[in-house]
């Protein structure tokens, strides 16, 4: 499945949101998301799922309503996202709470909200001896695979610092004193983009799993899109994934990117088309506080010019930023846009506003849902305004 088509209705829409609402601002397209949706819920059929969103990909609660609103719930990490679970109107008894630092405090708040607690370490283990709750606890294991994605969002390698090594799980599992462990819960990474690393790391844990008796079993996420290349072939997914969990009661996953990513549009405006002698830059008004991916993972995202001049150019499309790194596509092929048009860039709804920042006191920008067949355009986050840039100031 490709990613959203950006057909000339679409193109329409955009300009008149950016006109309404102003620049940079990232725009979602519910159509995506319920094809997404569908296309996830169809992987696993005949499975007994309990299907959550990864908030932290998109922490915009009216899009966390929109999975809650076809059965989904939340895998969330802290108290924040946990509110936009509660405001997106999540049942705590689907919110499952990942993460390797649970502190003390955050226990004390979420212990009896949430219905899964996914524990990472030996250490997390004998600090839940503490507590009471009614929450149903998952060991999180580390599997040794390598998911083949950037070292940054690795996560199941044993240098890596999330998840119990297999060794050490029978620490807590022989020990009668703690939390009751109802089953085990894997994620080896995001942006998975071959089946293999899924095969190695499910098979070995639904296999540990039947060991050990446990009837349930949280599969994580990582589901890889197509941002330049390669994508996740689901076929080949549900051809050699599926058969895994094949005889568990219950089986959740937690799906972030694949879900919205492809539904999420950044559109900025361009301010100057800079040609030194050396090269040319595209500057435009949304940089790496906007979207930290490109500079942070070195990620692509494919960018379209609304409004070409005649000329193509290999250029670096860069943002405001006082910082070299602050660019959105590195030595790109493009054509050039008119200054004061607009680009797009692609498959942004995940990881995009939700790792945004205030770098250089620069207010965050709007966010806008369009509905189904483009009928409705609904502002669901405002653009912050400098006041906002202070409300933590005493
Ligand atoms: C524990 C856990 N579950 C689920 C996810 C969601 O991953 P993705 O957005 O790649 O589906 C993540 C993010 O890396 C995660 O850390």
């Amino acid at each position: 499945m490709s990613s959203l088509i950006l057909n000339n209705d679409r193109k329409q829409i955009i300009q008149e949101i950016a006109q309404t609402y102003g620049t940079p601002v990232y725009v979602y397209f519910a159509d995506e998301i319920n094809e997404r949706i569908e296309k996830v819920k169809s992987i696993f059929e005949g499975i007994n799922i309990l299907p959550t969103f990864a908030c932290k990909s998109n922490n915009n609660p009216h899009i966390v309503e929109h999975f809650s609103r076809n059965g989904f719930g939340t895998d969330i990490v802290s108290i924040g996202e946990y509110y936009v679970s509660k405001k997106a109107g999540v049942d705590d008894q689907k919110i499952v709470w990942n993460g390797n630092g649970k502190s003390r405090h955050e226990i004390e708040v979420l212990s009896n909200c949430v219905g899964y607690v996914n524990i990472d370490s030996v250490e997390e283990y004998e600090r839940w001896k503490e507590y009471e709750t009614d929450a149903t606890f998952f060991l999180r294991v580390n599997p040794d695979v390598d998911p083949m994605t950037h070292h940054h969002i690795s996560t199941g390698l044993k240098k890596n610092k999330f998840g119990i090594p297999v060794e050490e799980i029978d620490k807590i599992l022989n020990d009668k004193n703690g939390p009751k462990i109802s089953g085990f819960h894997v994620h080896i990474g995001s942006q998975i983009v071959d089946v293999e690393p899924f095969d190695e790391a499910l098979s070995s844990v639904a296999n540990l799993s039947r060991r050990y008796g446990f009837s349930k079993i949280n599969i994580g996420g990582g589901w890889g899109i197509k941002y330049e290349d390669k994508e996740l072939n689901l076929e080949e997914y549900k051809r050699k994934i599926i058969p895994h969990l094949e005889g568990f009661e219950l089986v959740l996953f937690e799906l972030g990117r694949y879900l919205i990513a492809p539904a999420g549009l950044l559109v900025a405006t361009v301010q100057y088309v800079k040609r030194t002698s050396h090269k040319t830059f595209v500057v435009v008004d949304a940089g790496m506080n906007t979207l930290i991916r490109p500079a942070m993972y070195d990620a692509y995202h494919n960018m379209i010019v609304l409004t070409p001049t005649e000329g193509i150019a290999k250029a670096d499309v860069v943002g405001p930023l006082c910082e070299s790194g602050d660019l959105l596509a590195r030595d790109r092929e493009i054509q050039i846009p008119k200054v004061g048009s607009h680009v797009v860039f692609e498959n942004v709804g995940a990881y995009g506003y939700s790792m945004s920042s205030n770098y250089n006191s620069y207010p965050r920008p709007a966010e806008v849902l369009v509905s189904e067949n483009g009928s409705k355009i609904t502002l669901i986050r405002r653009r912050e305004t400098i006041d906002d840039l202070f409300r933590t100031i005493v």
